[in-house]
């Protein structure tokens, strides 16, 4: 290696011109993925406290801020639905008139250009609020796995363009391989929330989508912050079960995961920068103390930088035009 004084670095640094051309990531909208939250009704919208810029809308509504994405070159959105009602199953997650499956339609028609990927989980449609059938003090994980393969096969039929499963059970990439596959879905990719950790950064989330456990947390499913080979371990599972993409859930305390498990498959990696990460950025920024637009820029491109082909993030609208 050489060094000073034949080797200075700063010789690349001096112009913008120079700068561009030795830039090693690049980040562009059509690798953003922006997650909605849509409930049944009309000219629906109710603001999230601790999400600035980020309502639950109606489908209508929803169809408005899909648009918007996509007039900037936003690549998807990820749907996430709040019920009228909860049971102990979450059957409204899997109904024809449900709200996703109303808003996947919709925005098949008025907005075809942008991919649709939905979330599949049951915390938002149970009345415990945990991700699967509870029973004992517990996640049942295969009486869930039904569940959730009924749920997927529900979306595919509305037209979703990728099913994203969240509720990090053992073996359902599989089952929702085996029900897309016997239901004439053969073709519909799966996005598999392959490590995603017990993370104290989903809080505003679950204010968004009304989601939070009634009882206990959801360390006994989610991964343990503490453990990264696992997480290849997790990655590894669900490639062999067919998953086509794997995530890794939040992306900005995470991004050794992301690195590791991009270096290790080779697959097409997503990492999710979740509602705790952005609302932490936003208060900053309102209260002056960061340039709210360049800590934005700089955690997007931190995602990329690790690894991640494309980043699920309430920012994508707003960052969008910023990459053009
Ligand atoms: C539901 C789900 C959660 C998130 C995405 N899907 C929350 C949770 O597991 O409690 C978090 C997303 C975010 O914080 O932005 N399984
Ligand atoms: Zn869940």
């Amino acid at each position: 290696m050489a060094s000073f004084p034949e080797y200075r670095p700063r010789r690349l640094r001096r112009t913008s011109a120079l700068r561009n051309l030795v830039r090693e990531t690049s980040l562009r909208p059509a690798q953003l993925v922006l997650p909605l939250f849509v409930r049944n009704g009309t000219k629906l919208r109710n603001p999230i406290g601790s999400m600035p810029g980020v309502a639950q809308t109606s489908p209508d509504e929803l169809v408005k801020d899909v648009k918007r994405a996509a007039a900037v070159g936003v690549g998807g959105v990820i749907l996430f639905g709040i019920p009228d009602t909860k049971d102990a199953t979450g059957s409204e997650a899997w109904a024809e008139d449900g709200a996703v499956q109303r808003a996947i339609r919709l925005l098949k028609q008025e907005v075809p250009e942008i991919v649709v990927i939905t979330d599949v989980c049951m915390c938002e449609y149970t009345e415990h609020g945990h991700c699967g059938i509870f029973e004992n003090g517990e996640v049942d994980n295969d009486a869930t796995l039904e569940l959730l393969s009924r749920v997927s096969v529900s979306h595919a039929n509305a037209g979703a363009d990728m099913i994203a499963p969240s509720d990090m059970m053992d073996g359902r990439v599989a089952a929702i391989r085996t029900a897309l596959d016997a239901d004439g879905f053969s073709r519909t990719p799966i996005l598999s929330y392959a490590a995603k950790y017990a993370s104290a950064y989903y809080g505003p989330f679950r204010e968004a989508a009304e989601s939070a456990p009634k009882s206990g947390d959801r360390k006994g499913y989610q991964m343990d912050p503490a453990n990264a080979s696992e997480a290849l371990r997790e990655v590894f599972a669900d490639i062999e079960e067919g998953a086509d993409a794997v995530m890794v859930k939040p992306a900005g305390p995470y991004l050794d995961v992301i690195s590791r498990v991009k270096d290790a498959t080779g697959y097409p990696v997503a990492a999710y920068q979740v509602s705790g990460e952005y609302a932490m950025i936003k208060a900053a920024a309102e209260r002056g103390w960061v340039d709210g637009e360049r800590v934005m820029m700089e955690s997007l491109l931190g995602i990329r930088r690790a690894g991640a082909d494309f980043i699920l993030t309430y920012f994508a609208t707003e960052a969008g035009p910023l990459l053009k």
